[in-house]
């Protein structure tokens, strides 16, 4: 019998060290969007797994040749795409830690520390962004899964928990409103919970992007008047096209004349209210019956960490929680079991990582460094407002700057194909990576200035960049 010789912790550790600070030196000399073609890696994989273990140099060496390649670096500071996933070091030395352990942390009894620090971290997070005390934090993977148990919650607190007992009887007529430019996340929820896309109403926004409030109103009004019972508003704090910011405030104003349940999606700019001169967006916030926002896109903590709030931990537990005879522990009426506060029953202990991030930082530690983005973000707009060459498409809320290259004469579909070319040819040239969106039907280049290490000597060559290439269309 063939003995497999794997390398040991000693041999394997110092070599990942020594990778590690290898690839932050070298990060910026990457091409930021990875220049593989379709199917190039995937030919390169052996078709059959190995059916005696490898070495783990062997291994070691395909992951350099074959992965690496294929990666596009979301710690590159020239990453200003999307919205960012950004990281750090004690988010990082935590992550070693947690999969070290390896613990799955669905109960208090399956990882006491975990529950506890969740619960600790989580009440830091609602203080230094200014939710209120009676808000309740569980940390989720994703946004996606936070709106979607918010919806799930929603459905069964406006149907007395009869959907999740009996299942849908027809009669419900239930209606979700949010804007155009919310995220799809929501129509994903509304497919999920059975609520069914075609009451997702989506309400058309004012010329910042954010929702129009009087047009939701009378939306409301006119389902009610049609039968229709008005279950859900999410409100978008942040919009992904241009981080437009609703108006919280209608919105609560509606609630108190219709009832419905209010969930805030924050995902990416629910870090700028780290700031007190952002927390007037969260006016209203006491009448939100969810919020959620995610620390593994803005503060620092790698994904997946998105923190989500809830006013009514009754309702949501009501919603959630199941408690077969081989997960029943003498504790359970007086500890928080996290598994019953959405929706999979394993959990990561991701607390860990937002409790080396908060300590390592500090709060005014992540409040400068989320000034100084606004700050970078505030000069890039500037460059782009004072060049004739250039047009900004929507108000700057953040650090996302919304703009297109408009050369004289040309028509709105000339645009749009000059646009997505300059995209095409900024990202191929892995020197930085943007992205897009459609912005009032203009094709809309975004750049988003929120990476852990970017500096405006990143910003400037990424104005420079897209100059260069502006200039070659
Ligand atoms: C406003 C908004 N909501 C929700 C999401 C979904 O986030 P997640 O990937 O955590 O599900 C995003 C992602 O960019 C977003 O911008």
């Amino acid at each position: 019998m063939k003995i497999i010789m794997n390398d040991s912790v000693e041999n394997i550790f110092p070599e990942l060290q020594k990778w590690v600070s290898g690839y932050f030196a070298n990060l910026e000399n990457l091409p930021v969007k990875s220049q593989s073609k379709i199917r190039e890696i995937y030919g390169r994989l052996p078709e059959n797994p190995p059916s005696e273990g490898e070495a783990f140099g062997d291994i070691f060496r395909d992951f350099n040749d074959i992965i690496m390649p294929g990666i596009t670096h979301w710690q590159s500071p020239k990453f200003f795409a999307y919205f960012p996933a950004n990281s750090s070091l004690p988010s990082l030395a935590a992550e070693v830690l947690t999969s070290a352990m390896g613990a799955q942390c669905m109960k208090w009894e399956t990882s006491p520390a975990a529950a506890e620090l969740e619960e600790r971290v989580m009440n830091w997070l609602k203080e230094m962004l200014g939710i209120p005390a009676e808000f309740h934090g569980v940390i989720q993977d994703t946004a996606s899964t936070s709106t979607l148990a918010s919806l799930i919650t929603a459905r069964e607190y406006h149907s007395e928990f009869s959907i999740n007992r009996s299942g849908y009887s027809g009669n419900e007529k239930f209606r979700v409103y949010c804007s155009t430019e919310a995220h799809s996340s929501v129509e994903k929820a509304v497919k999920i919970t059975g609520i069914g896309r075609e009451n997702l109403v989506k309400i058309p926004v004012n010329e910042d992007y954010s929702i129009n409030t009087v047009l939701l109103d009378k939306a409301i009004q006119q389902d009610l008047n049609n039968g229709y019972r008005p279950l859900c508003v999410v409100a978008a704090l942040g919009t992904t096209g241009s981080t437009a910011i609703d108006s919280l405030e209608e919105i609560a104003e509606l609630k108190k004349k219709y009832g419905f349940w209010i969930h805030v999606d924050a995902a990416f700019l629910g870090t700028a209210f780290l700031l007190p001169e952002y927390r007037k967006y969260l006016k209203g916030i006491e009448h939100a019956d969810t919020f959620v926002f995610n620390p593994h896109k803005w503060m620092f903590t790698n994904f997946d960490c998105s923190a989500y709030f809830v006013k009514d931990k009754n309702t949501l537990l009501n919603t959630f929680e199941i408690i077969p005879e081989y997960l029943k522990t003498r504790s359970d009426n007086a500890v928080n079991n996290y598994c019953d506060w959405g929706i999979p029953l394993g959990r990561r202990f991701r607390a860990l990582k937002l409790w080396f991030v908060i300590r390592w930082y500090g709060v005014r530690g992540l409040q400068e460094k989320v000034r100084y983005h606004l700050a970078l973000a505030k000069k890039f707009h500037d460059w782009v407002s004072s060049d004739r060459e250039f047009e900004l498409l929507a108000p700057l809320t953040a650090n996302l700057v919304c703009f297109r290259y408009k050369p004289k004469d040309k028509s709105e579909d000339e645009l749009n194909i000059i646009n997505e070319q300059l995209l095409q040819r900024i990202n191929a040239s892995g020197k930085i990576y943007i992205s897009h969106t459609k912005l009032g039907g203009r094709f809309t280049l975004r750049v988003v200035i929120a990476q852990t290490e970017v500096n405006e000597s990143h910003v400037r060559e990424a104005w420079d960049t897209i100059k260069y290439f502006s200039n070659q269309i």
